[in-house]
């Protein structure tokens, strides 16, 4: 009987695709996936380290999964994703449990893995020795980038691609270019390839996965840059809908900005995380823009593509952070109107450079903000729902609706949630519906 694997996935989208990687890595070796992961022979805990939350969260599940292995020795263990790359052989020793250890970097190292537990046939014994770890420094693998993973992917309308790796930036609040290195950008051709075999196989739409996709193709020799990306990919003709996160504002484009324009399957939707409204904590953070500098490029956008929905992340008490500087922040939601935002408190992070600033702020004083942040971003994202009552929108149908079974849904191309009577027919079809009513966070539709 073939075996087993469950994969955990914490955090980003970035995760959830490297996720897919994975399994497809265990499906190339016969294993079976399992929603379950009381009956599996290997469970993968795929971490994020973004946030001392997301952390926590990992180490109960992973303190958990101790009595799991003692009623059954021969369950395997492995720790993938941003905790293992940063924390790397110290979960050995803390969770002498765990078999195998593998970072972002290094997803194709699962192989050699797999082949000595299972395919070689080792002894019970050797097999239950806690495993190597396949785990090299961040960017010790530098081939990493231009391998094809096979891919086991969530769902059949949209799929995710990477077009990069790492991230060069170093916010100073930030891990990830600690724990997924330096930037690097896959070919054109490789990727290219990878979304016409998706188009072959009924995928209508791409996201296109960067932790800065508007500095594609720096790395790469020849000049191309994103826009001219965007326009390789639109020529593939299956492919209805391009998505693409996320852009970095320093070097987001007018030449994006008339690319986006130009190309009518790329989807009116750009998240451009802003994080604060202060330029005083924007040079803080290193985010390489002042506030005027932002508002210009979102002008712009807003000028040429009216329509376009605009998001954004906001770091909520970042060290330093006066109350001025927070109601910057405030008039700077106020102004741009966002469609949505993510906002998060502050966290913590070893070995960045926030962590050594002076006047960290109390918990009390970020919780009150974010409170507010999320409070006044609430009342903009109803209005601007509201405004849509009534209208005739695109959308791309998903899947039936999670929360009403009689329901499907699906989203428009600035990425609003609608559901509708439907049936699962309507699934990967581009559909009209007509808006009747705005909620917080989706739409209800009829089909016309
Ligand atoms: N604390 C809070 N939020 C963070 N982010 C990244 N690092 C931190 C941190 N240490 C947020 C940023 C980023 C999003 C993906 O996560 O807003 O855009
Ligand atoms: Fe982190 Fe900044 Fe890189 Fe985004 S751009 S991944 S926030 S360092």
């Amino acid at each position: 009987m073939s075996k087993k694997y469950h994969i955990h996935t914490f955090g980003c989208q970035m995760n959830v695709h490297d996720s897919e990687k994975i399994a497809g890595i265990f499906s190339e070796f016969g294993f079976n996936g399992s929603e379950d992961s009381k009956n599996a022979d290997v469970i993968v805990l795929n971490t994020c380290s973004i946030r001392e939350k997301a952390e926590q969260k990992f180490f109960s599940e992973l303190g958990r999964l101790k009595k799991v292995k003692q009623h059954n020795p021969d369950l395997k263990i492995a720790v993938a994703g941003c905790i293992a790359q940063q924390k790397g052989k110290d979960i050995f020793i803390k969770y002498p449990y765990v078999d195998f250890i593998f970072g972002p970097n290094n997803i194709d190292h699962l192989q050699s893995w797999i082949e000595a537990w299972d395919v070689k046939d080792l002894s019970k014994s050797d097999a239950r020795r806690p495993t190597v770890v396949h785990l090299t420094a961040v960017d010790d693998n530098p081939e990493y980038h231009t391998k094809i993973l096979p891919m086991k992917r969530v769902g059949q309308v949209k799929a995710w691609v990477s077009i990069m790796y790492g991230c060069n930036n170093f916010c100073a609040y930030c891990i990830v270019p600690y724990t997924r290195g330096r930037e690097k950008s896959r070919s054109p051709e490789d990727i290219c390839k990878e979304i016409e075999a998706l188009a072959d196989q009924g995928f209508i739409e791409v996201t296109l996965l960067g932790q800065n996709v508007n500095s594609y193709g720096r790395t790469l020799e020849g000049n191309i840059d994103f826009p001219d990306l965007l326009r390789k990919i639109h020529t593939i003709e299956k492919i209805r809908r391009i998505r693409f996160v996320t852009s970095h504002p320093r070097d987001f484009s007018e030449k994006l900005i008339n690319t986006m324009k130009d190309l009518p399957k790329v989807c009116r939707h750009l998240h451009l995380p802003v994080q604060s409204g202060s330029d005083r904590v924007l040079k803080a953070m290193n985010r390489g823009y002042t506030y005027n500098e932002y508002k210009k490029k979102i002008d712009l956008l807003k000028e040429s593509i009216p329509d376009a929905a605009i998001t954004s992340d906001i770091i909520a008490g970042f060290p330093g952070e006066t109350e001025e500087d927070f109601e910057r922040t405030m008039t700077a939601l106020s102004e741009i109107e966002y469609d949505g935002i993510y906002a998060f408190k502050y966290s913590k992070r070893p070995g960045t450079k926030a962590l050594d600033m002076p006047d960290h702020i109390d918990e009390e004083i970020i919780s009150r903000r974010l409170s507010d942040i999320l409070k006044l971003q609430e009342s903009v994202t109803f209005r601007k729902n509201k405004a849509l009552e009534g209208e005739s929108l695109e959308i791309l149908v998903e899947s039936k609706s999670g929360t009403d079974p009689d329901k499907m849904t699906g989203r428009t191309g600035a990425n609003k949630i609608v559901n509708f009577c439907g049936d699962d027919e309507d699934i990967g079809k581009i559909i009209q519906v007509k808006i009747l009513k705005a909620r917080m966070h989706s739409l209800d539709g009829e089909k016309i």
